[in-house]
């Protein structure tokens, strides 16, 4: 009876799997060529998931510059080609990117986007993260991070050590949210050291389980995580925004046009959003920027020097009671600091380009010198770490060089080459095209800003140099990699004579 029914269940198991072969998609005429697989809805996925820029270069060694790969249950056509890239980031009208977010934003921060043309936060972003507004915000961040920094428990002329990761997280967790969404006046009874505490606990608590998340893992399944997640929306409703004060003004302005809307439960969760946007690749970089200044003397004894030709130049000194203040402007005259972010940007960022086209479609693919059938419906995918990590483009590619980005007279190094000819998208930490990312102006300054007040304020030394630190391949595709360890620093807060 037993064997009865087991024999009917391999044999129902079997021909389903013989169906599953023969519907699956077959190349095409003219279509890029399929990487095959044999496992039905996981297919490359596992071998992507190990290692994606090995298992990606092996396929583009056997199949060329485009092909598909199935995995999660969706196909995914790559291009490995740096000059196909500005191609498919033009063409947004076929080549749409919002659509392919839709099911993550409402698997990951469950709300659904309003309409696949819609920027976030209905283009406000766009507006407030330039310009004049964008100085503002700078200027705000700056001050934000001296209270943090030398007003808080970090001001101590004594050795101190903590995680590398920790302290950027506290800081500038804290001072971004600060910066962004305002604080509650004294009046109010509420201690906002101690909130932004539980913000930062409950960011990073989010922020770990994220690519848990995208993958698909139901959040009731990840410990606490969708509690700190409901602890996080209360401060995004329209009553607390109301009662904080120095709310940035596309803040305010957007609460106001979901006000209008009645879109009130929206407006938390699209503002929780956007805060995340806002820290978790911002967070990471600034570690790995400092990780490397302390690993690297050459590149701290070089910044050192910039920051202390730009204090003369602005007429300003650090004597511990008045704060540091550097516009926009005297930080885009930091070239080498420019430098040192872009390095570490390439090296942690692993950013992409993904489309779905919204009709058939021929790509051109400039390497191959042809052209290749898109089917409507499909997923084009582009992962810049291999354009960052190619050694025809960039000479020792793992290795981080302070001056990459430097010209030998001190003017930023634009000019990047492959096989003789340049490469246009040869750094593309913040995506392109439609979806570059909007903050990508703050996120530099505000790199740059953390940078210079360690620097200048603090003593900071790694515990263990020769810890080998790597960075987890797990949020491929979707930002800044995390590294495997938390470094352990010492630090102190440098007495000013
Ligand atoms: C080092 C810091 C940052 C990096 C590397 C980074 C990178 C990126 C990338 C690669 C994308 C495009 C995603 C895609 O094409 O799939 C993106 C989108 C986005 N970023 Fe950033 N980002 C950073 C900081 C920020 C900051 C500070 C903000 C906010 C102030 C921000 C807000 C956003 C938003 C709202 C989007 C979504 C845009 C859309 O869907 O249209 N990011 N970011």
């Amino acid at each position: 009876m037993i064997l009865e029914a087991l024999t009917t269940v391999l044999a129902a198991l079997v021909s389903s799997y013989l169906i599953w072969l023969v519907a699956k998609r077959k190349q095409k005429d003219g279509e890029p060529p399929i990487v095959p697989f044999w496992i039905p809805w996981l297919g490359s996925g596992l071998q992507y998931q190990k290692d994606p820029i090995t298992f990606l270069r092996k396929q583009e060694k056997k199949y060329g510059p485009i092909f598909t790969v199935f995995m999660g249950g969706s196909y995914f056509t790559f291009v490995t080609d740096p000059f196909t890239h500005p191609i498919i980031a033009k063409e947004s009208k076929v080549l749409n990117f919002r659509i392919c977010t839709i099911p993550t934003i409402k698997k990951v921060f469950d709300f659904t986007r309003r309409g696949v043309d819609v920027p976030t936060m209905g283009g406000l972003m766009v507006k407030y993260m330039q310009g004049h507004w964008l100085e503002t915000l700078v200027s705000k961040m700056m001050g934000n991070l001296q209270k943090v920094l030398l007003h808080g428990s970090y001001n101590n002329t004594e050795w101190a050590t903590t995680g590398l990761l920790h302290l950027v997280e506290t800081v500038m967790c804290t001072a971004g949210f600060k910066s962004l969404f305002g604080e509650y006046p004294a009046s109010s009874g509420v201690d906002n050291n101690k909130l932004h505490h539980k913000i930062v606990e409950d960011f990073v608590k989010f922020d770990k389980a994220f690519p848990l998340l995208v993958q698909g893992r139901p959040i009731s399944s990840l410990k606490g995580v969708k509690e700190s997640r409901a602890n996080m929306w209360k401060f995004f409703t329209m009553d607390e925004i109301h009662k904080r004060e120095m709310v940035y003004e596309m803040v305010e302005q957007y609460a106001k046009k979901l006000e209008e809307d009645q879109e009130l439960e929206q407006l938390k969760k699209e503002l929780y959003c956007v805060n995340w946007a806002a820290m978790s690749n911002t967070l990471l970089s600034a570690f790995w920027a400092l990780y490397y200044i302390l690993k690297h003397p050459e590149a701290m004894e070089a910044a050192n020097v910039e920051i202390q030709r730009m204090l003369k130049e602005t007429s300003q000194c650090v004597d511990g009671k008045s704060e540091i203040n550097f516009t926009r402007d005297d930080m885009a005259k930091m070239t080498v600091l420019d430098s040192i972010i872009n390095e570490t940007l390439r090296l942690d960022i692993s950013s992409s380009l993904l489309r779905q086209a919204l009709q058939d479609y021929n790509l051109k693919v400039v390497s191959a010198d042809r052209s290749y059938k898109i089917r409507k419906g499909d997923k084009l995918m582009t992962l810049f770490q291999l354009t960052h990590y190619d050694p025809e483009i960039y000479e020792q590619p793992d290795q981080f060089k302070f001056d990459r980005f430097l010209n030998s007279d001190g003017s930023p190094k634009t000019d990047f080459y492959k096989k003789g000819k340049v490469v246009k998208f040869f750094l593309q930490p913040f995506g392109s095209g439609v979806s570059k990312c909007p903050g990508r102006y703050w996120a530099v300054t505000e790199l740059k800003q953390l940078v210079i007040l360690l620097l200048l304020y603090f003593d900071f030394k790694l515990i263990n140099p020769e810890q080998e630190i790597k960075m987890d391949q797990i949020r491929v595709a979707f930002g800044s990699l995390p590294p495997n360890i938390d470094p352990q620093v010492q630090f102190k807060r440098r007495v000013i004579v």
